[in-house]
C-alpha cells in the first residue's frame, strides 16, 4: 500500500505506510496535492512551532504573489467566515482574537464545568445502558461535546441540533482536493451557520446572557477589538473545532480498545488509569490525522529544500508512532507515562480546548466504565470516507 488518502484501506490502517515514510522518505513530494508530506515527531514539532510556516500567507502575500490562483468566487462566503476565526489568522490577528476568547477556556475555568460535563454525560450512558446500547457516536459521543460548547457559547437548546451537521459540511472543505459539491455544499453551510450566528448575536447584544457570544457581542459593541465578522469566524471555529475531534476521539478510542481486550481490561480493573488512558488513545489513533501549513520563507527540513510558497503537510498519525520518541509506539499501553503526542498541535495555534476536551473525554469514558462496565461490540464498525478530519460512522455496541 502506499500513502492514499481517499482510498479506504488506507483510511482504515494508514500506520504501515507511515512507518515506511518515516525510514524511508521522511520529507517527500506528493503530487496528487502538490504538498510535501511530513512524517517525522521531530520535524513535525519543529515545523509547528517554526514562524516561517504559516496557517495562511495572505498576511504577507496575495495568492498571485504565492503562485496561487485566487479562490473560486462561488467559495467567498466560506472564506470570509474561516478566515476570520483565529484558526486561519497569524499575529496580530491571532493573538488579539485568541486573547479574547482565552480566557474562558483556561484551565480553571473548564474545570469548573467538570460537574455540569460529569451530570451530562451521567444523563446519557444511564438512558444509553437502560436501552441496552446503540450507537455509541450518535447516542453519546456526539451530544456531550455539542451540549457542552453550544452551552458554553448560549446557542438555545431548540437550536443544536443543527450545528452538527453545519460542522460536519463545512469541515468537508479541510479534506484534500474536495469535490465540487462537497465544495459548494461546505459553502452553503457557512452561509446558513454565519446567518444564523449574525442573528444571535445580536439578540444577545440586545438581551445579553452568562454566555460567550453574549460577552463577544459586548466586546464587539465597544470599538474595534472585534468585527461582526470576527465574533461570526470565532463561534463558527469554536463550535466545530469543539465537538469535531471529540466526538471521533470516543468512538476512535472505543474501538480501540475492543480490539486491545487486555487493556479494556486493565482499564475496567482501575479506573484510576483514565488520565494516562485518554493521553494514550489521543495518540495511538488520533482523530486529527493532518494539518497543512505554508511555508513562508525557504526552510530545510531533514536535509531537503522545500522553497517559500510550498505547502506542508504535517501527518500527526504518523508523528505519534514514532520509535524515535515513543517506546513500542504501535503497541496501545493505557498507563503510557511518557506521551508527547501531537494530537492537540503545539506552538501558536496549540489547541485552545484541550483542557475541555480531556475533561468531556475522561468524564465520558469514565461514565461509561462505571455504568456499562460490560459494554461489548455489537457490529464491526466502519470508517467515515474523512482522512485529515478520521472517525468512525458509527460504533454500535450492547450494554
Ligand atoms: C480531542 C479533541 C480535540 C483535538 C484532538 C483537537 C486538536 C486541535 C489541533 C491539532 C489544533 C491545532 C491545529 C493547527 O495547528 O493547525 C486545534 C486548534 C484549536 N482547537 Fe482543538 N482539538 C480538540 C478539541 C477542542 C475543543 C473541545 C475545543 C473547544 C473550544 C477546541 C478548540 C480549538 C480552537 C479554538 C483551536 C484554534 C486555536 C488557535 O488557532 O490558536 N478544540 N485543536
Amino acid at each position: 500500500m502506499k500513502f492514499d488518502p481517499w482510498s479506504p484501506e488506507f483510511v482504515a490502517h494508514p500506520y504501515d505506510v507511515y512507518a515506511e515514510l518515516r525510514r524511508e522518505r521522511p520529507v517527500g513530494f506528493f503530487e496528487p496535492t502538490g504538498q510535501w508530506l511530513i512524517a517525522r515527531h521531530a520535524d513535525v514539532n519543529a515545523l509547528l512551532r517554526d514562524r516561517r510556516l504559516g496557517r495562511s500567507y495572505l498576511h504577507t502575500a496575495t495568492h498571485a504573489e504565492f503562485g496561487r490562483p485566487d479562490d473560486p468566487e462561488f467559495q467567498e462566503p466560506f472564506w470570509r467566515v474561516v478566515r476570520a476565526g483565529m484558526l486561519d489568522v497569524e499575529p496580530p490577528v491571532h493573538t488579539r482574537l485568541r486573547r479574547l476568547v482565552s480566557k474562558a477556556f483556561t484551565p480553571r475555568m473548564v474545570e469548573a464545568l467538570r460537574p455540569k460535563v460529569a451530570e451530562l454525560a451521567g444523563g446519557l450512558v444511564d438512558r444509553f445502558a437502560e436501552r441496552g446500547g446503540g450507537d455509541l457516536i450518535a447516542e453519546v459521543a456526539e451530544p456531550l461535546p455539542v451540549t457542552v460548547i453550544a452551552e458554553m457559547l448560549g446557542v438555545p437548546e431548540a437550536d443544536r441540533h443543527l450545528l452538527r451537521p453545519w460542522s460536519a459540511d463545512i469541515c468537508g472543505m479541510y479534506e484534500l482536493n474536495p469535490s465540487v459539491e462537497a465544495q459548494h455544499t461546505a459553502v452553503r453551510a457557512a452561509e446558513e451557520f454565519s446567518a444564523y450566528l449574525v442573528d444571535l448575536a445580536r439578540h444577545r447584544r440586545e438581551n445579553p446572557g452568562d454566555d460567550l457570544i453574549s460577552a463577544l457581542a459586548q466586546v464587539a459593541d465597544e470599538g474595534d477589538r472585534l468585527t461582526e465578522e470576527e465574533l461570526v469566524g470565532t463561534c463558527v471555529l469554536l463550535l466545530n473545532a469543539g465537538h469535531e475531534a471529540t466526538v471521533n476521539t470516543t468512538g476512535n478510542g472505543w474501538w480501540a480498545l475492543f480490539r486491545n481486550p487486555a487493556e479494556l481490561e486493565r482499564l475496567r480493573a482501575d479506573h484510576g488509569l483514565i488520565p494516562t488512558a485518554i493521553e494514550e488513545l489521543l495518540r495511538w489513533d488520533t482523530p486529527l490525522q493532518m494539518f497543512e501549513r505554508w511555508v513562508l520563507e525557504d526552510i530545510t527540513v531533514g536535509g531537503v529544500d522545500i522553497p517559500r510558497g510550498s505547502e506542508v503537510a504535517l501527518l500527526f498519525g504518523s508523528a505519534n508512532r514514532d520509535p524515535e520518541v515513543f517506546d513500542d509506539p504501535d503497541r496501545l499501553d493505557l498507563g503510557r507515562a511518557e506521551n508527547p503526542h501531537i494530537s492537540f498541535g503545539a506552538g501558536i495555534h496549540f489547541c485552545l480546548g484541550a483542557p475541555l476536551a480531556r475533561i468531556e473525554l475522561a468524564e465520558s469514558f469514565g461514565a461509561l466504565l462505571r455504568r456499562a462496565p460490560k459494554m461489548e461490540l455489537a457490529a464491526e464498525p466502519v470508517w467515515g470516507p474523512g482522512y485529515v478530519i478520521r472517525g468512525l460512522e458509527a460504533l454500535h455496541v450492547r450494554v
